[in-house]
């Protein structure tokens, strides 16, 4: 297949955001959700044509229905970008049924929350390790310093991926969300580096085999038969752009969220790890700031919010912006750190819910038991800039606080 290599043309800043919307525009990142609600006053889903055409419904009840439709709405296609963009798989998020299920069955049991609740107090030590390393100045980035090296720590323990490539990581995560979307040259670079990265990985575990999940992956059956070696390396490339930036996106919110609430910040600190207030306050940081946003695409013509979709168009699928619809959620519009009844759809819905949701809960939930108690009286350093990721999983990269 031939891909468009060339890079698509500057695009202007959005004006309408119900007609041209654009996830990788600059206002995005910082104003995700005054977009969605703005856009949910006037109708229930948005369109645009920069990328082929594409829409972008913003209600819960429009975004369920998406989701769990595989009969129109096909995931080979996880991103809304060129439509010539080179894609290559990365299963199971960008598988179907009827092979959806083997590939999710295989990742499932690394995550199941038996196993990742071992993973306790080596997060929090690794936690407090962070918060060693920034001593006592006055002022750190809860983002740089803190939230973007817990994830990564998480998954290479849990997976056997080496530590010591975080960075590289971290710039294949940035090329392939933030620069991907728009030039087909980058996602094609990135997907050859990781692409040849992981091949020698799982080769060495072949041959050096070890208790690990990448040993496992190696060696994949389904059903008697051995995967193909190309979704083997899928599945890895997979873990790594599924499961970092998402959580630091996730814990970054919360730091920069509660950088502004001191009195929330106190009412944490005063109650015990194992409180419920502590539960309550991180699945409301998942409501309010959930980062991940995936797409559909549209496979056989249906009808979405009342309007017709045909097959070969793209459908963003917002779960964020879900998590925000007023029909949903008593005052969706306030964080609420005792919200009791809170069915977000930050873990996405239907048969390609998050596998990673236990792990990604448990490091939230230590991360922001870590940093609070360690820094209960830090705020936003209003002086400084806070620059948020836009597009696929939002979030911010830069919380600059003083801590004391
Ligand atoms: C706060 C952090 C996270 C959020 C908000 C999040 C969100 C999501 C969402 C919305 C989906 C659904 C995708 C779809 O419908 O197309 C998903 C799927 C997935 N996530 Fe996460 N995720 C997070 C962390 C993680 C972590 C830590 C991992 C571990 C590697 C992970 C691995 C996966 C995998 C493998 C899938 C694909 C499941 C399937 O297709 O059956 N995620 N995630």
């Amino acid at each position: 297949m031939a891909y468009g290599v060339e890079q698509q043309p500057d695009l202007p800043p959005v004006t309408d955001w119900v007609n041209d919307w654009d996830w990788l525009d600059d206002q995005w990142g910082s104003n995700a959700i005054d977009i969605w609600n703005e856009v949910r006053e006037h109708c229930p889903m948005a369109s645009t044509e920069r990328y082929g055409r594409a829409y972008m419904p913003v209600t819960m009840e429009a975004v369920t229905q998406v989701s769990h439709d595989t009969e129109h709405f096909s995931s080979v296609w996880v991103n809304v970008s060129r439509p010539d963009a080179p894609r290559s798989p990365a299963p199971p998020i960008t598988s179907d049924p009827p092979d959806h299920h083997g590939h999710r069955r295989l990742l499932l049991p690394a995550f199941n929350p038996k196993n990742i609740a071992t993973m306790d107090d080596d997060l929090r030590s690794f936690c407090r390790d962070l918060i060693a390393d920034i001593g006592d100045r006055d002022t750190a980035d809860a983002a740089e310093q803190y939230s973007q090296h817990i994830p990564v720590h998480g998954i290479c323990r849990l997976t056997g991926l080496p530590e010591s490539d975080a960075d590289l990581f971290r710039d294949w995560i940035h090329r392939n969300f933030q620069l991907a979307p728009r030039d087909n040259r980058i996602r094609l670079e990135v997907m050859t580096e990781m692409g040849s990265y992981v091949d020698r990985l799982l080769q060495d575990r072949l041959a050096n085999p070890s208790d690990d999940m990448l040993t496992m992956i190696a060696n994949a059956e389904i059903d008697g038969e051995p995967v193909d070696w190309n979704l083997k390396v899928g599945y890895v490339r997979l873990l790594i752009v599924a499961g970092i930036d998402t959580t630091w996106s996730a814990i970054g919110s919360g730091l920069w969220h509660f950088a502004q609430h001191p009195d929330q910040v106190a009412r944490l600190v005063a109650v015990d790890n194992d409180d419920m207030l502590w539960q309550t306050a991180s699945e409301e940081v998942l409501r309010y700031y959930a980062p991940v946003t995936m797409a559909r695409k549209i496979i056989a013509d249906t009808e979405v919010a009342g309007c017709p979709v045909r097959s070969g168009e793209q459908m963003l699928l917002p779960f964020p912006a879900a998590n925000h619809d007023p029909a949903a959620f008593e005052n969706a519009e306030e964080f609420q750190l005792d919200r009791a009844r809170n069915r977000h759809v930050a873990f996405g819905l239907g048969i390609h819910r998050c596998v990673g949701s236990n792990l990604a809960r448990l490091e939230l939930l230590v991360a922001l038991q870590e940093w609070l108690r360690a820094f209960p009286d830090y705020r936003l350093d209003e002086s400084r800039v806070t620059t948020w990721a836009n597009g696929q999983v939002r979030g911010p990269r830069n919380v600059p606080v003083l801590l004391r």
